[in-house]
């Protein structure tokens, strides 16, 4: 069993964070390989920057137990419900704090589009699940990013600011301060199993999350800038993991398909640490 009254200090030392989105490109028994790969990895290695593995819901648990003690938290993709109860199929906040899931992943691109078989998820139901955050444990990745059509018609702005607002119930003052906010900005159009996919450039996300930062403040009345990390992800890889990491306004990554094995991931983690 997972011994859910260990201490989690060793958490957010306010380093580089590199998160792990493992999508569902692995299975249980690969998820699990790489777990005990990068746990080996951290234990072994001296690093700074906070890790955060993001497995699919069936991997939660052996993940789980086998980051334990590794330095490395746990995230989930998603939620769906707050409580246990009578919901098929549905995935509980409560279940997830029971196996000291300190993560959850709000409003991926992928699910916002319904791309998977799934149906599509708007702001107001990602605020939901954000409130839920805000009343348990979890504390939210919150992604937000503009398609390649709010973009090419100058909606950029617009688009973040709202995902951004609404997501977090336009109340971001009211976070409690023992919440670790992540905010992912993730543009649709540069991540890497994007058909139309265009490379972003680091210094141009680092303007635009500059404007949405100051949007936000203004309209929030609120010192968001002091209460969330903000992470970028698109494409990132060993050779361009170190310029967007550099970037003033910019926390760490949220990596989708290069962390899916531990010459990548540990070749990225030597570049961040190197920086
Ligand atoms: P890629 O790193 O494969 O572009 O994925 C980004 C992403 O969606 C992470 O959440």
């Amino acid at each position: 069993m997972l011994d859910i009254n260990k201490s989690d200090d060793y958490l957010s030392k306010g380093n580089n964070t590199v998160v792990c989105n493992w999508k569902a490109y692995l299975g249980v028994q690969e998820s699990i390989d790489l777990a005990s790969a990068l746990s080996k990895w951290s234990r072994e290695n001296e690093h700074s920057s906070d890790i955060i593995v993001s497995p699919s819901h069936a991997s939660l648990y052996p993940v789980a137990k086998l980051l334990e003690g590794a330095g490395i938290s746990l995230c989930a993709q998603n939620i769906d419900i707050e409580k246990p109860g009578a919901y098929t199929g549905a995935l509980s906040a409560d279940l997830l704090e029971e196996i000291r899931c300190k993560y959850v992943m709000l409003g991926h691109s992928e699910i916002r589009s319904g791309k998977s078989l799934g149906v599509p998820e708007d702001d107001s139901l990602i605020s939901k699940k954000f409130a839920v955050c805000m009343r348990g444990k979890l504390n939210p990745i919150l992604c937000i990013g503009e398609t390649m059509q709010e973009r090419s018609s100058g909606k950029t702005l617009e688009v973040l600011k709202r995902q951004t607002l609404v997501g977090m119930g336009k109340m971001p003052d009211k976070i409690p301060a023992s919440k670790t906010i992540y905010l992912a900005y993730e543009p649709v159009w540069a991540i890497s199993s994007n058909k139309t996919k265009e490379t972003a450039i680091p210094d141009q996300i680092n303007k635009i999350v500059t404007k949405l930062l100051d949007a936000v403040e203004k309209e929030s009345g609120t010192n968001i800038l002091s209460r969330i990390k903000i992470l970028y992800g698109g494409s990132v890889d060993s050779r361009n993991i170190a310029s967007y990491a550099s970037q003033s306004e910019i926390d760490g990554v949220l990596i989708g398909g290069m962390s899916t094995s531990i010459s990548k991931i540990t070749a990225m983690l030597k570049e961040i640490e190197a920086k």
